[in-house]
């Protein structure tokens, strides 16, 4: 299976290529393309990467963001996130490949308290929601062999120079430096190790899943209690504080809860993911080794 990665050297794109052997493919038949190689927005650019490259499958990991500035633009967001994400989709339909088109929880509205399956009705509160939610019709509208993925509170390992820094990494670095910090208690996601992400898309490209599909790590945390993991790690816990939502006063409304129940993926027989602490265990066990309590 040869695959493109588009907006590949940020954490999930790095996240496929490192699964890749243990999932059965070749590295070597992953062709990652950055923004510099490639951006999404710019549809002759696509149109010639796929020619050249005649993938059979592409996945675009691409993505305006961070959510609050979508806020202040959003145009740009709505062209990544919903309009080169169509071009995109189309593009792939002609050139006969499947494409696997990464989405958010944040489509969800927030007002379930229990875990959002696929057949929960999205309704976004951001302009950066609302944009990844067009982007997800669009990319079904052109092919029904295409695929969106939607995942929640992702963290792992961007090539150098590329991509987000995942939040638990910012808090580590404030935990470390001994900062002050303040983290709302009342927003709930499924935070998810993007290894194990890429395992679930290697797992529904095997057995040839359409549609939406959820993939997060099994279960809830605030994200004050993600906070709270990263400063015990760093021993010190006692410069961390809770905060609300409404204290925080973000410029982007956020849903209050947005844990994904990856219903399809177990009906298809694949094995679940595995549940959000353990995952954040070893992604500390891999990614900070050496990592010892500074208090
Ligand atoms: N992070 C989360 O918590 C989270 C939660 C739920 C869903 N998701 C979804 O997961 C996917 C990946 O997000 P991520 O946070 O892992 O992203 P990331 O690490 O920031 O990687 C995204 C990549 O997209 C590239 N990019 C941006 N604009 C582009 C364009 N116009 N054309 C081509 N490439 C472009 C960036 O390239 P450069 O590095 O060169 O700028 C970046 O490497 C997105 O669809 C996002 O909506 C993320």
């Amino acid at each position: 299976m040869d695959v493109l990665v588009f907006g590949g050297l940020g954490q999930v794109g790095e996240a496929i290529v490192a699964t890749a052997t243990e999932c059965g493919h070749e590295p070597e038949s992953i062709v990652q393309l950055g923004r510099a190689d490639v951006d999404i927005t710019d549809s002759a650019a696509v149109a010639a990467a796929l020619e050249q490259h005649e993938p059979r499958v592409a996945i675009n990991c691409a993505v305006f963001q961070p959510v609050d500035l979508c806020e202040s633009e959003p145009e740009a967001a709505f062209r990544v996130n919903a309009q080169a994400a169509g071009g995109l989709a189309q593009a792939c339909r002609r050139a006969a490949a499947r494409l696997v088109h990464i989405s958010t929880d944040y489509v969800f509205g927030g007002a379930r308290r229990k875990p959002y399956n696929e057949d929960h009705l999205p309704a976004p509160l951001s302009i950066y929601a609302t944009s990844k939610l067009a982007g997800e019709h669009l990319v079904l509208a052109a092919s029904p062999t295409h695929m969106v993925v939607r995942t929640s509170g992702v963290y792992g390992t961007a090539r150098e120079g590329h991509g987000t820094m995942p939040f638990i990494e910012r808090m580590l670095e404030r935990a470390l430096a001994k900062m002050g910090t303040q983290v709302v208690t009342d927003q709930v996601i499924s935070p998810t190790n993007a290894e194990d992400l890429a395992r679930g898309i290697w797992g529904l490209l095997g057995c040839g899943g359409t549609g939406v599909f959820h993939v997060a790590n099994r279960g809830e945390l605030s994200w004050f209690q993600v906070a709270e993991f990263v400063f015990e790690k760093a021993g010190t816990r006692r410069f961390l504080a809770p905060t609300t939502v409404a204290e925080y006063g973000a410029p982007a409304p956020r849903p209050a809860y947005t844990a994904l129940d990856n219903k399809r993926l177990r009906r298809l027989g694949l094995p679940d993911l595995p549940p959000t602490r353990e995952a954040l265990q070893r992604y500390f066990a891999t990614r900070h080794p050496d990592l010892k309590p500074v208090e």
